[in-house]
């Protein structure tokens, strides 16, 4: 429960001193009082505090009920990805390696959130949508024949308006996460809140697409993982995450 109590109007005390100007002694205070409950409703009592003569005099002038909803947080703009320690992220429309860990990570982080694609990324992945999230695949041309389960926008402004639409429960979904590739990434970096970072131990000069270099005067690190290391590839790898500074 929180309980505020306001200063009082300038003009509603001036009102009421003028009524009151006859008495000595005299003070008045509008207060509002309000109360958030369980249930989404808002109850704000306005009284007036009266002091004359050494005593107190309460008047109730107002009670409101108010359905309120507070689910007003903003979503957090996230990017994905995994990137070697030249930035390098892909080639041939398609991934550098396939860290099974890395796919496992992926899933577990995004799964439930809207998740933000370039057109390639989205051919990339077999022209098919990622379950139980939302996809919304960024492309300025009109797409007669798109496969069901995809959301199509123009640009990222409206990726990011689409992904902050209430659900089913009319929630707001807590994150959002842009998974490539780098013309997209690119363009998100500037706003991003937090990026998952998985760091792969491996300069890759074959690459084609690469990911925008990590500043630290704009990203301070927030967490590192152990380094672990792919048997398939030979390659470490760690899991960061950065939060905008
Ligand atoms: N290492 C990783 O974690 C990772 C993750 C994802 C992807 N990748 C790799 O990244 C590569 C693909 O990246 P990419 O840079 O070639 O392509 P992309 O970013 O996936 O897609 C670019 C396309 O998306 C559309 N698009 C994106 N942003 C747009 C905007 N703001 N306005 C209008 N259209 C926009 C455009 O398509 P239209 O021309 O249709 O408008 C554009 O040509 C692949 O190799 C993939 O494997 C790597």
């Amino acid at each position: 429960m929180s309980l505020k109590v306001h200063q009082p109007r300038l003009e509603c005390r001036r009102m009421q001193i003028d009524v009151l100007a006859d008495f000595k002694k005299i003070f008045v205070k509008n207060m509002t009082v309000g109360f958030k409950t369980n249930w989404n409703i808002t109850l704000t009592i306005q009284i007036q505090l009266l002091y004359y003569c050494q005593y107190f005099h309460f008047r109730l002038i107002n009670i409101i009920f108010e359905r309120t909803t507070y689910n007003h947080q903003k979503m957090e703009k996230c990017i994905i990805v995994a990137v070697a320690d030249n930035w390098a992220i892909g080639k041939n429309n398609d991934l550098l390696w396939h860290i099974s860990e890395d796919l496992k990570y992926f899933k577990k982080t995004t799964m439930g959130s809207p998740v933000i694609m370039g057109f390639m990324t989205f051919k990339s992945l077999g022209s098919k949508p990622l379950p139980k999230r939302k996809n919304i695949v960024i492309s300025i041309f009109p797409w007669d024949d798109a496969p069901s389960g995809i959301t199509i926008v123009k640009s990222l402004e409206e990726a990011y308006q689409e992904a902050e639409k209430p659900d089913e429960n009319g929630q707001i979904p807590e994150k959002c996460f842009v998974i490539g590739g780098g013309y997209t990434y690119k363009e998100a970096m500037q706003f991003s809140d937090t990026l998952y970072i998985t760091h792969v131990h491996v300069s890759r000069e074959d690459a084609e697409v690469f990911f925008p270099v990590i500043d630290p005067v704009v990203w301070r690190t927030e967490s590192v993982s152990a380094v672990h290391n792919d048997p398939e590839t030979g390659y470490d790898y760690q899991f960061v995450i950065y939060k905008r500074r």
